[in-house]
Protein backbone atom coordinates (compact mmCIF):
# COMPACT_ATOMS: atom_id res chain seq x y z
CA UNK A 1 0.00 0.00 0.00
CA UNK A 2 1.56 3.40 -0.74
CA UNK A 3 0.61 6.66 1.52
CA UNK A 4 0.16 9.80 -0.35
CA UNK A 5 -0.40 13.02 1.26
CA UNK A 6 -0.45 15.83 -1.69
CA UNK A 7 -2.31 16.13 -5.06
CA UNK A 8 0.57 15.69 -6.58
CA UNK A 9 1.82 12.46 -5.21
CA UNK A 10 -1.85 11.49 -5.54
CA UNK A 11 -1.48 11.66 -9.38
CA UNK A 12 1.41 10.52 -9.99
CA UNK A 13 0.48 7.33 -7.56
CA UNK A 14 -2.57 6.44 -9.68
CA UNK A 15 -1.19 7.53 -13.07
CA UNK A 16 -0.18 3.87 -13.92
CA UNK A 17 -3.75 2.41 -13.15
CA UNK A 18 -5.87 4.73 -15.60
CA UNK A 19 -7.81 2.59 -17.86
CA UNK A 20 -8.33 0.02 -14.93
CA UNK A 21 -11.19 -0.21 -12.94
CA UNK A 22 -10.20 1.83 -9.81
CA UNK A 23 -12.96 1.87 -6.38
CA UNK A 24 -13.01 4.76 -3.87
CA UNK A 25 -13.87 4.78 -0.86
CA UNK A 26 -13.75 8.43 0.81
CA UNK A 27 -13.81 8.57 4.82
CA UNK A 28 -13.08 11.12 7.20
CA UNK A 29 -11.16 8.30 9.56
CA UNK A 30 -11.36 6.38 12.40
CA UNK A 31 -12.60 3.57 10.74
CA UNK A 32 -14.66 0.93 11.88
CA UNK A 33 -16.13 -2.56 10.19
CA UNK A 34 -18.60 -0.13 7.96
CA UNK A 35 -15.49 0.94 6.54
CA UNK A 36 -13.77 -1.73 6.06
CA UNK A 37 -16.99 -3.35 4.46
CA UNK A 38 -17.09 -0.67 1.84
CA UNK A 39 -13.25 -1.40 0.78
CA UNK A 40 -14.23 -5.03 0.75
CA UNK A 41 -16.58 -4.37 -1.50
CA UNK A 42 -14.22 -1.82 -3.63
CA UNK A 43 -11.50 -5.15 -3.39
CA UNK A 44 -13.95 -7.83 -5.00
CA UNK A 45 -15.37 -5.23 -7.90
CA UNK A 46 -12.08 -3.12 -9.07
CA UNK A 47 -8.59 -3.72 -10.48
CA UNK A 48 -6.99 -0.87 -7.55
CA UNK A 49 -8.24 0.40 -4.62
CA UNK A 50 -8.03 4.21 -3.13
CA UNK A 51 -9.32 5.08 0.20
CA UNK A 52 -8.97 8.90 1.56
CA UNK A 53 -9.09 9.57 5.10
CA UNK A 54 -10.15 13.78 5.28
CA UNK A 55 -11.68 15.04 7.91
CA UNK A 56 -13.45 18.10 5.77
CA UNK A 57 -13.94 21.32 7.82
CA UNK A 58 -16.55 22.51 5.91
CA UNK A 59 -19.36 20.22 6.20
CA UNK A 60 -18.89 20.82 10.30
CA UNK A 61 -20.96 23.54 11.73
CA UNK A 62 -19.44 26.10 13.63
CA UNK A 63 -20.90 24.70 16.62
CA UNK A 64 -20.24 21.07 16.22
CA UNK A 65 -17.59 18.67 16.52
CA UNK A 66 -14.56 19.12 14.14
CA UNK A 67 -11.83 19.49 16.36
CA UNK A 68 -13.39 16.70 19.00
CA UNK A 69 -13.94 14.49 16.20
CA UNK A 70 -11.85 11.18 16.57
CA UNK A 71 -8.34 10.48 14.84
CA UNK A 72 -6.39 7.29 14.71
CA UNK A 73 -3.90 7.94 11.53
CA UNK A 74 -1.77 4.52 12.39
CA UNK A 75 -4.99 2.66 13.11
CA UNK A 76 -6.60 3.24 9.98
CA UNK A 77 -3.15 2.78 7.71
CA UNK A 78 -3.29 -0.43 9.00
CA UNK A 79 -7.25 -1.29 8.72
CA UNK A 80 -6.72 -0.28 5.25
CA UNK A 81 -3.53 -2.48 4.62
CA UNK A 82 -5.28 -5.39 6.06
CA UNK A 83 -8.55 -4.05 3.54
CA UNK A 84 -5.96 -4.03 0.72
CA UNK A 85 -6.08 -1.35 -0.24
CA UNK A 86 -3.84 -0.39 -2.61
CA UNK A 87 -3.27 3.74 -2.02
CA UNK A 88 -3.90 5.61 0.89
CA UNK A 89 -4.73 9.38 0.50
CA UNK A 90 -4.46 11.42 4.05
CA UNK A 91 -3.89 15.16 2.90
CA UNK A 92 -4.05 18.18 5.01
CA UNK A 93 -6.18 20.49 4.70
CA UNK A 94 -4.10 22.93 3.05
CA UNK A 95 -3.65 20.32 0.27
CA UNK A 96 -7.29 20.65 -0.51
CA UNK A 97 -8.45 23.44 -0.18
CA UNK A 98 -6.65 27.01 -1.42
CA UNK A 99 -6.72 29.61 1.39
CA UNK A 100 -9.33 31.93 -1.61
CA UNK A 101 -11.24 28.74 -2.33
CA UNK A 102 -14.66 30.25 -3.09
CA UNK A 103 -16.88 26.88 -5.46
CA UNK A 104 -19.84 25.15 -3.85
CA UNK A 105 -21.71 22.10 -5.13
CA UNK A 106 -24.91 22.17 -4.07
CA UNK A 107 -27.87 19.59 -4.52
CA UNK A 108 -31.16 21.17 -3.85
CA UNK A 109 -34.15 19.48 -2.76
CA UNK A 110 -32.94 16.52 -1.42
CA UNK A 111 -30.87 18.42 1.00
CA UNK A 112 -33.71 20.70 2.32
CA UNK A 113 -35.13 17.57 4.71
CA UNK A 114 -33.20 15.66 7.71
CA UNK A 115 -29.76 16.23 7.95
CA UNK A 116 -30.12 18.98 5.70
CA UNK A 117 -32.48 20.98 8.04
CA UNK A 118 -30.59 20.44 11.20
CA UNK A 119 -27.25 20.82 9.90
CA UNK A 120 -27.62 23.85 7.41
CA UNK A 121 -24.57 24.03 4.94
CA UNK A 122 -23.51 20.29 5.68
CA UNK A 123 -24.56 18.95 2.29
CA UNK A 124 -22.80 21.21 0.43
CA UNK A 125 -19.73 20.64 2.46
CA UNK A 126 -19.89 17.22 1.60
CA UNK A 127 -21.02 17.47 -2.12
CA UNK A 128 -18.09 19.93 -2.58
CA UNK A 129 -15.52 17.72 -1.44
CA UNK A 130 -16.82 14.82 -2.41
CA UNK A 131 -16.55 16.25 -6.21
CA UNK A 132 -12.81 17.55 -5.30
CA UNK A 133 -12.22 14.08 -4.40
CA UNK A 134 -13.74 12.38 -7.45
CA UNK A 135 -12.23 15.08 -9.73
CA UNK A 136 -8.40 13.78 -8.03
CA UNK A 137 -9.28 10.75 -7.69
CA UNK A 138 -11.24 9.75 -11.17
CA UNK A 139 -12.38 6.47 -9.65
CA UNK A 140 -14.72 4.05 -12.03
CA UNK A 141 -16.77 3.07 -9.00
CA UNK A 142 -17.12 4.90 -5.28
CA UNK A 143 -18.51 3.52 -2.36
CA UNK A 144 -20.83 4.87 0.53
CA UNK A 145 -22.64 3.29 3.24
CA UNK A 146 -26.20 3.27 3.65
CA UNK A 147 -26.12 4.66 7.28
CA UNK A 148 -25.40 8.00 5.77
CA UNK A 149 -29.10 7.41 3.87
CA UNK A 150 -29.31 11.24 2.37
CA UNK A 151 -25.98 11.25 2.56
CA UNK A 152 -25.89 8.47 -0.46
CA UNK A 153 -29.03 9.88 -2.11
CA UNK A 154 -27.48 13.23 -2.61
CA UNK A 155 -24.00 12.05 -3.91
CA UNK A 156 -26.64 9.78 -6.21
CA UNK A 157 -28.17 12.68 -7.80
CA UNK A 158 -25.46 15.20 -8.01
CA UNK A 159 -23.56 11.80 -9.87
CA UNK A 160 -26.54 12.19 -12.24
CA UNK A 161 -27.01 15.59 -12.69
CA UNK A 162 -23.62 16.26 -13.73
CA UNK A 163 -23.15 13.71 -15.19
CA UNK A 164 -20.04 12.29 -13.60
CA UNK A 165 -18.74 9.34 -14.86
CA UNK A 166 -18.12 7.04 -12.20
CA UNK A 167 -20.87 4.21 -10.67
CA UNK A 168 -22.09 5.35 -7.00
CA UNK A 169 -22.52 2.15 -4.88
CA UNK A 170 -24.75 1.69 -1.89
CA UNK A 171 -23.49 -0.70 0.94
CA UNK A 172 -25.58 -1.81 3.77
CA UNK A 173 -25.29 -0.74 7.64
CA UNK A 174 -23.08 -2.43 9.48
CA UNK A 175 -24.15 -3.17 13.18
CA UNK A 176 -22.33 -4.16 16.66
CA UNK A 177 -23.80 -7.75 17.80
CA UNK A 178 -26.64 -5.66 19.82
CA UNK A 179 -27.93 -3.42 16.73
CA UNK A 180 -25.92 -0.19 17.34
CA UNK A 181 -25.24 1.27 14.01
CA UNK A 182 -21.18 1.38 13.55
CA UNK A 183 -20.24 5.04 13.29
CA UNK A 184 -16.99 6.67 14.52
CA UNK A 185 -18.80 9.29 16.56
CA UNK A 186 -19.56 6.00 18.45
CA UNK A 187 -16.64 6.87 20.71
CA UNK A 188 -17.89 9.82 22.29
CA UNK A 189 -20.19 7.86 24.11
CA UNK A 190 -19.98 7.05 28.05
CA UNK A 191 -20.98 3.87 29.08
CA UNK A 192 -24.64 4.58 30.11
CA UNK A 193 -24.73 6.72 26.98
CA UNK A 194 -23.41 3.49 25.17
CA UNK A 195 -26.60 1.55 26.08
CA UNK A 196 -28.81 4.76 25.89
CA UNK A 197 -27.58 4.67 22.22
CA UNK A 198 -29.34 1.65 21.52
CA UNK A 199 -32.70 3.08 21.79
CA UNK A 200 -31.90 4.10 17.86
CA UNK A 201 -32.16 0.32 16.59
CA UNK A 202 -35.04 -0.10 19.02
CA UNK A 203 -37.37 2.32 17.18
CA UNK A 204 -36.48 1.49 14.27
CA UNK A 205 -37.10 -2.48 15.11
CA UNK A 206 -40.12 -1.73 16.33
CA UNK A 207 -41.29 0.17 13.09
CA UNK A 208 -40.23 -2.38 11.29
CA UNK A 209 -41.93 -5.02 12.81
CA UNK A 210 -45.28 -2.91 13.05
CA UNK A 211 -44.71 -2.59 9.14
CA UNK A 212 -44.25 -5.70 8.71
CA UNK A 213 -47.38 -6.45 10.26
CA UNK A 214 -49.57 -5.14 8.28
CA UNK A 215 -49.53 -1.47 10.13
CA UNK A 216 -49.60 1.31 7.25
CA UNK A 217 -51.08 3.76 9.02
CA UNK A 218 -48.58 7.11 9.34
CA UNK A 219 -49.35 8.51 12.63
CA UNK A 220 -49.78 4.78 14.37
CA UNK A 221 -46.04 4.41 13.12
CA UNK A 222 -44.63 7.81 13.93
CA UNK A 223 -46.09 7.25 17.47
CA UNK A 224 -44.62 3.54 17.64
CA UNK A 225 -40.82 5.37 17.05
CA UNK A 226 -41.77 9.07 19.32
CA UNK A 227 -42.68 6.70 22.44
CA UNK A 228 -39.94 4.22 21.99
CA UNK A 229 -37.32 6.92 21.86
CA UNK A 230 -39.39 9.12 24.71
CA UNK A 231 -39.01 6.13 26.97
CA UNK A 232 -35.27 6.55 26.72
CA UNK A 233 -34.00 9.79 29.08
CA UNK A 234 -30.51 10.15 27.73
CA UNK A 235 -31.84 10.53 24.18
CA UNK A 236 -32.86 13.64 23.11
CA UNK A 237 -34.75 12.80 18.95
CA UNK A 238 -33.52 16.13 16.51
CA UNK A 239 -35.53 13.87 13.65
CA UNK A 240 -37.34 11.02 13.53
CA UNK A 241 -39.08 10.29 10.23
CA UNK A 242 -41.15 8.78 7.65
CA UNK A 243 -40.36 9.64 4.20
CA UNK A 244 -40.76 8.66 0.72
CA UNK A 245 -37.26 6.89 -0.03
CA UNK A 246 -36.46 8.25 -3.05
CA UNK A 247 -37.68 11.66 -3.08
CA UNK A 248 -36.96 12.03 0.41
CA UNK A 249 -40.46 13.70 0.69
CA UNK A 250 -43.40 13.22 3.30
CA UNK A 251 -46.18 10.50 2.61
CA UNK A 252 -49.09 11.79 0.36
CA UNK A 253 -51.40 10.24 2.27
CA UNK A 254 -52.66 9.22 6.25
CA UNK A 255 -51.14 5.41 4.78
CA UNK A 256 -48.28 4.51 3.17
CA UNK A 257 -48.58 2.97 -0.32
CA UNK A 258 -46.75 -0.29 -0.67
CA UNK A 259 -45.38 0.48 -4.27
CA UNK A 260 -42.26 2.65 -3.33
CA UNK A 261 -40.12 1.98 -0.43
CA UNK A 262 -40.63 4.15 2.51
CA UNK A 263 -37.20 5.61 4.31
CA UNK A 264 -37.69 5.53 8.51
CA UNK A 265 -34.88 7.73 9.36
CA UNK A 266 -33.39 9.27 12.75
CA UNK A 267 -30.97 11.25 14.27
CA UNK A 268 -30.44 11.24 17.73
CA UNK A 269 -28.22 12.93 21.09
CA UNK A 270 -27.33 10.73 23.07
CA UNK A 271 -25.96 13.26 25.76
CA UNK A 272 -23.90 15.41 23.07
CA UNK A 273 -23.31 12.96 20.90
CA UNK A 274 -25.76 13.31 17.75
CA UNK A 275 -26.28 9.49 15.95
CA UNK A 276 -28.01 9.05 13.32
CA UNK A 277 -29.27 5.56 12.01
CA UNK A 278 -32.25 4.47 9.34
CA UNK A 279 -34.45 1.53 8.00
CA UNK A 280 -36.34 1.15 4.53
CA UNK A 281 -39.30 -0.14 4.47
CA UNK A 282 -40.36 -2.56 1.94
CA UNK A 283 -44.04 -4.15 1.29
CA UNK A 284 -43.39 -7.94 1.09
CA UNK A 285 -39.51 -7.82 1.81
CA UNK A 286 -38.31 -9.40 5.22
O1 LIG B 1 -19.33 10.01 5.01
C1 LIG B 1 -18.25 10.60 5.24
O2 LIG B 1 -17.35 10.11 5.94
C2 LIG B 1 -18.03 11.99 4.65
O3 LIG B 1 -19.20 12.71 4.62
C3 LIG B 1 -17.38 11.95 3.24
C4 LIG B 1 -18.29 11.29 2.22
C5 LIG B 1 -16.05 11.22 3.31
C6 LIG B 1 -17.12 13.39 2.76
O4 LIG B 1 -16.27 14.07 3.63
Amino acid sequence: MRIVTTKTALRAALAPHRGASIGFVPTMGYLHAGHVSLMDAARTECDVVVASIFVNPTQFGPNEDLDAYPRDPEGDAEACRNAGVDVLWMPPVADVYDPDHSTTVHVDGLTNTLCGRSRPGHFDGVTTIVTKLFNLVQPTHAYFGEKDFQQLAVIRRMVRDLDMPLEVVGMPIVREPDGLAMSSRNAYLSPDERRAALVLSRALGAVRRAFEGGERRVATLRTILGDTLAAEPLARTDYAELLDAESLTAPSGPELGDARPTLCALAVFVGRTRLIDNTLLVAGAR
